[in-house]
């Protein structure tokens, strides 16, 4: 039977799978139940498993027939801390917190792989592992995997997302950039506390961390090369305790994105110039302190973009591809691209007729189930033409 055929025979498993999970959301780093689950679910398909001592996630194997290469399938299984007000009969059931980003249905789509990959074991050419990550949400979940060797003698990495601002059933399979780097900074800018009608008398932290945030988006408009996506945003700030006195202290927290990576290797020295200098002119003090998260996703292997654009054509025909802008959001994913060869995808949840029109990260988040077991064909065909290319 055909990769497509086995998907629709086993889209109610699919679906009946994605909707345990979504009822059963945990948080990055605590989906304990859920891996639980993921390994019984596995086990109960007859495949080999593993897990991670302290941490969340679990690892699938399997072993083709003839020896071959070694490719890796990962989905994300963390949910987030959003009340769940999605219209639908299968709600989260842990109050507080839910699957709003679709990693239910990543689960569900690599089960329904796994299902299919282990009917067709006998035409494999090597092994295919499944990888259910953890903590995508943190945006460096990956990082603990990659430190783990987990990625060692593994040849290619292949990941997709299910996505709300495409239409279901439609897949993005696209050459170049996709996601943007998440870098993270907190600035602390000191000053000095006086009487609020006697400014002169003190060093104004509120008036120097003003400066600052402007200064720095002139790092974006004026430095930059504007034909280079660079996206600096402060996104909190806290100084001073009353409003006479002069504030000594000021603490913001930003996030920086940018598909450069040439340009990612200067971000931060030209902000910490920017920024103690800035402050210098006001005569306070400032310093900044610099976490790189993941860097972007680009599908730049040609012949993964090759063979998982095949994969949709053979699978669903020409027309079942579609286009979506690159986007300043992260992925986790890049870390596994850093080391390996990796392509990510995108597969579309929308449907106005069903009320799927609200994006990953919505308390109403919802999608089109039909896209499920095209996925998890996806995922399947992907991996088994990839271990017969050439
Ligand atoms: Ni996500």
């Amino acid at each position: 039977m055909s990769i497509s055929n086995l998907a629709e025979q086993y889209d109610s498993y699919i679906i009946e799978k994605r909707r345990y999970y979504h009822q059963h959301p945990e948080l990055s780093w605590k989906e304990d139940k859920t891996s639980d689950a993921i390994q019984s679910d596995l086990e109960a398909l007859g495949i080999e498993t593993k897990r991670f001592s302290g941490k969340t996630g679990v690892l699938g194997e399997i072993r083709g027939s003839k020896p071959g290469k070694t490719v890796m399938l990962r989905a994300d299984i963390d949910a987030l801390p959003i009340e769940e007000h999605a219209d639908v009969p299968f709600r989260s059931q842990n109050p507080g917190v839910m699957h709003a980003c679709g990693h239910d249905c990543h689960i569900a789509m690599l089960l329904g792989a796994a299902k299919i990959l282990s009917d067709i074991r006998q035409d494999l050419c090597g092994t295919v592992k499944l990888l259910f990550q953890a903590a995508e949400e943190t945006c460096h979940g990956a990082e603990y995997y990659v430190k783990e060797g987990l990625l060692d003698g593994v040849d290619a990495i292949m990941g997709m997302h299910i996505w709300g601002t495409l239409d279901a059933p439609k897949i993005n399979v696209e050459a170049g950039r996709r996601m943007a780097s998440c870098d993270n900074f907190k600035i602390t800018v000191r000053g000095k506390a006086c009487h609020g009608s006697a400014p002169h008398m003190g060093t104004d932290a509120i008036t120097a961390a003003a400066a600052v945030i402007n200064n720095l988006q002139t790092f974006v408009s004026r430095r930059n090369n504007p034909l280079n996506p660079l996206v600096i945003s402060i996104g909190t700030i806290h100084g001073g305790n009353v409003f006479n006195i002069i504030a000594d202290k000021v603490e913001m927290e930003g996030t920086i994105r940018t598909f450069s990576r040439e340009l990612r290797k200067d971000i931060e020295s030209i902000m910490r110039d920017m920024i103690e200098n800035t402050a210098k002119g006001y005569g306070a003090e400032a310093s900044l302190e610099y976490w790189q998260f993941p860097g972007p996703v680009i599908n730049e292997h040609d012949d993964l973009n090759r063979i998982a654009k095949n994969a949709v054509v053979k699978l669903y025909g020409e027309e079942s591809l579609a286009p979506l802008e690159m986007m300043t959001g992260s992925e986790d994913f890049a870390y596994f691209m850093e080391k390996i060869p990796g392509i990510y995808a995108f597969i579309g949840a929308i449907n106005p007729e069903i009320g799927a029109v609200y994006g990953n990260h919505s308390d109403k988040f919802k999608i089109d189930e039909c896209a499920l077991h095209r996925g998890s064909a996806f995922y399947a065909q992907f991996a088994k033409d990839y271990l017969q290319d050439d």
